[in-house]
């Protein structure tokens, strides 16, 4: 079956084989070379997906997935009441075949691909929803609920979170013990105010863990101490031995190595936390975004009593939604409160309620549904592409989230890895951006070289040439490591 539709230039033909594998696959991939090829121009707008699928006797669900994954890849955009239409591409794009494995970074042509860590795919943001949502909420919240808000946020968003937390992720809080924040760094800041006021002195850090957690916590007012990650997750061993009574975890997905924390160590952290009458500080990040395995579940439904459980939509939704939540034990719910009151009166009302509202209709799991799969195929190729210019067992930390580590031969520096990769068009972090920050050694103890590539907000194209062009780095810094002088004069880019 091949279709034409009418445009200003020549008409395109879409052709389905039915003896040709999957259909879906391949609508894409004429689409995709007819834009490259520029015989699909920028702005151009493409047929309905219910009228696409009539013409080629598809189902609709089928070309609904193609527009997505294009959507997605950056080949199409969506804009709210004019359809789908054809995103501009670099021309570099319409230079390098979608199949034809690791594509030449050319200087002048190529994309720059960003590996940054913690950026969620900001082109598939559902945009649309998120204005419904707010349409209706503006429609539907009471006068008064303009005013300032409730302390410890909506009461409609702390229901709909605290169920959805119990239902997603195997937690048991509920309304009353959730204060609703402006994403986790704030919730984390009020937290950790109520924990010094409570008498808490120091707090235990993953090491390697999310970046600038330490400097929060003196500033909070607590002492920060590292306590080392490995393959299972936090150390607990090393934990007893800090004489810290509080820790922050990123049980999930280790930020940045990627790891869960094992089972067994869940066990003894448990057991940690009631022998010293501790607090675990539970930062659930991005458990949404799992591939391979079954959802890990909340510590937060494991040990009501000892865990505050942080969550926050800038993973899952966007950044700029800036909303997020603590449930708390409710013997600190409202120190938090208070920290909350003096420090910023209140997240959007507005937002607050709209969030609800997108949770509450299933948008907000469709969307997670949508993005599962996204991320899924990114993983899939950027594993494909490792093991292709690096050998195998090179990725760790790939079951689940938008981030992987990927270790470099053990001479590497890392650093100069990266610091080369930036000048052939690819920013990628050292794992030791994520080292803590105050050991008296600037260097901290000596880990295994490792770059931390964050893939949520990169297309299949970019993790190809951004892999490529990676491999190349090492080649090169390898090569100026043992001569410096030889390769002095070479461009910058190959
Ligand atoms: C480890 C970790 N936790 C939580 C978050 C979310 O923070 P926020 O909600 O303040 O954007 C991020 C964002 O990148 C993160 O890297």
């Amino acid at each position: 079956m091949a279709v034409q539709w009418s445009r200003g230039g020549p008409d395109l033909l879409v052709a389905v084989d039915r003896g040709a594998g999957a259909l879906g696959a391949q609508i894409q991939d004429q689409l995709r070379t007819a834009i490259r090829d520029a015989r699909l121009g920028a702005g151009e707008r493409l047929p309905s997906s219910r009228r696409l699928a009539e013409l080629l006797g598809v189902g609709r669900g089928t070309v609904v997935d193609v527009y997505q994954q294009l959507l997605a890849e950056g080949y199409l955009e969506a804009a709210v009441g004019s359809g789908t239409r054809v995103a501009s591409i670099p021309s570099s794009a319409a230079a390098t075949g979608h199949d034809e494995g690791v594509h030449p970074v050319r200087p002048g042509s190529a994309r720059p691909v960003d590996f940054e860590y913690g950026v969620p795919d900001l082109r598939t943001v559902p945009l649309t929803d998120w204005s419904w949502a707010v349409s209706k909420a503006t429609q539907t919240l009471p006068t008064a609920a303009l005013g300032d808000e409730d302390l410890p946020g909506s009461r409609h968003l702390r229901e709909v979170v605290t169920a959805y937390h119990r239902r997603v992720r195997a937690g048991c809080a509920t309304a009353r013990d959730a204060v609703v924040v402006s994403g986790f760094r704030q919730g984390l800041t009020f937290t950790l105010a109520a924990l010094a006021r409570h008498g808490l002195r120091r707090i235990a850090l993953e090491d390697p863990g999310p970046r600038d957690h330490d400097l929060i916590a003196r500033r909070a007012g607590l002492e920060a101490v590292p306590v080392p990650v490995d393959g299972s997750g936090v150390d607990v061993g090393r934990l007893r031995e800090s004489g810290a009574r509080v820790v922050l975890l990123t049980p999930a997905h280790q930020c940045p190595t990627g790891v869960a924390l094992s089972p067994s160590r869940r066990r003894d952290l448990i057991a940690w936390a009631d022998e010293v009458d501790g607090v675990i500080l539970e930062d659930d990040y991005d458990a949404e975004f799992r591939y391979d395995r079954q959802p890990v579940g909340s510590l937060q439904g494991l040990s009501p009593a000892r865990v505050i459980a942080l969550g926050s939509v800038s993973k899952t939704l966007a950044p700029a939604i800036r909303l997020g939540w603590v449930l708390a034990p409710a013997r600190f719910v409202a120190g938090i409160i208070e920290e909350k009151r003096l420090g910023s009166r209140g997240a959007p009302g507005l937002d607050q309620e709209a969030l609800a509202l997108l949770m509450e209709t299933g948008r907000f799991d469709r969307h997670l549904r949508r993005m599962r799969e996204i991320y899924r195929g990114r993983r899939d190729v950027l594993a494909a592409e490792v093991d292709r210019a690096f050998g195998p067992g090179r990725l760790r930390g790939l079951a689940a989230g938008c981030h992987a580590l990927l270790q470099l031969p053990d001479r590497s520096s890392e650093r100069a890895v990266a610091a080369t990769a930036a000048t052939m068009g690819v920013r990628v972090n050292p794992l030791g951006h994520y080292r803590f920050a105050g050991g008296g050694d600037p260097e901290g103890p000596r880990h295994a070289p490792a770059l931390v590539l964050g893939f949520g907000n990169v297309d299949e194209q970019q993790i190809r040439s951004g892999i490529g062009t990676l491999a190349r780095a090492v080649e090169r810094q390898a090569d100026e490591a043992e001569d410096p002088d030889a390769t002095a004069a070479r461009p910058a880019r190959s």
